[in-house]
């Protein structure tokens, strides 16, 4: 894959991200009204890297090319949405479900059935409509959803980690998962301030 064939690429996927991001910026301002109240804490959206994506391909035993890009990966976009409570999660997830231009690819709750290792977040793949010359066309956008302590976690257990060969591997794997325990356990103590995102769930 040249760099011109890799930038001609993502921009459709770029494209999607940005209607994505919208979304959940209108979202983030309506949808508690009349609360004056957000939902949303942060956002960090990425588009995956030409070395990423050659990289995933090899993993996948695929030739890097931009076809099996386009046939084999799902998170060339990439939102992050980082909320304030678990509530939010779900109330943001069933709206955008709802919306009718925008289709569901995957969905994985990793916050009712969180990984082995601790992990939590709610995984949410959405097929976005990209309009172009010869009609339209759906892009994926992988939009993960997580509370800023699943953040904090995924983030530090990340940093620790990843791509790394360590001696003391189960010795580690067993501290984050009590760290991940812990951090749910101040999560849900957080949750009796949670009045608005309650109110809307119901
Ligand atoms: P990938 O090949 O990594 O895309 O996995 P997948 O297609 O099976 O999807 P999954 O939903 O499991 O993970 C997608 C993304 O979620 C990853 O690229 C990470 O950003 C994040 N993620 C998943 N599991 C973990 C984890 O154990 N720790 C951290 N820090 N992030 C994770
Ligand atoms: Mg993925």
């Amino acid at each position: 894959m040249t760099d011109e064939q890799y930038y001609e690429f993502v921009q459709s996927y770029e494209d999607a991200k940005q209607m994505l991001l919208t979304r959940l910026d209108v979202l983030n301002h309506n949808l508690y009204e009349p609360y004056d109240y957000r939902p949303i804490h942060n956002i960090q959206d990425r588009i995956k890297k030409k070395k990423s994506i050659e990289e995933k391909l090899k993993k996948k035993e695929k030739e890097a090319t931009v076809d099996n890009a386009k046939d084999y990966l799902q998170d060339i976009a990439g939102v992050r949405v980082i909320c304030y409570y678990v509530d939010d999660i779900y109330n943001l997830v069933d709206i955008l479900k709802g919306q009718a231009d925008l289709i569901v690819i995957r969905e994985s709750d990793y916050i009712a059935a969180p990984k082995a290792n601790g992990y939590r977040s709610y995984h949410l793949i959405v097929g976005v409509p990209v309009y172009c010359l010869d009609g339209m066309e759906y892009f994926p956008v992988e939009v993960q959803f997580r509370t800023m302590s699943m953040d904090f976690w995924a983030s530090m257990e990340h940093r620790i980690c990843y791509k790394k060969k360590r001696e003391d591997k189960a010795l580690l794997t067993e501290e984050l998962r009590e760290y991940a325990n812990m951090l749910a356990k101040i999560e849900k103590r957080f949750e009796q301030y949670n009045e608005v995102g309650k109110l809307a769930g119901d």
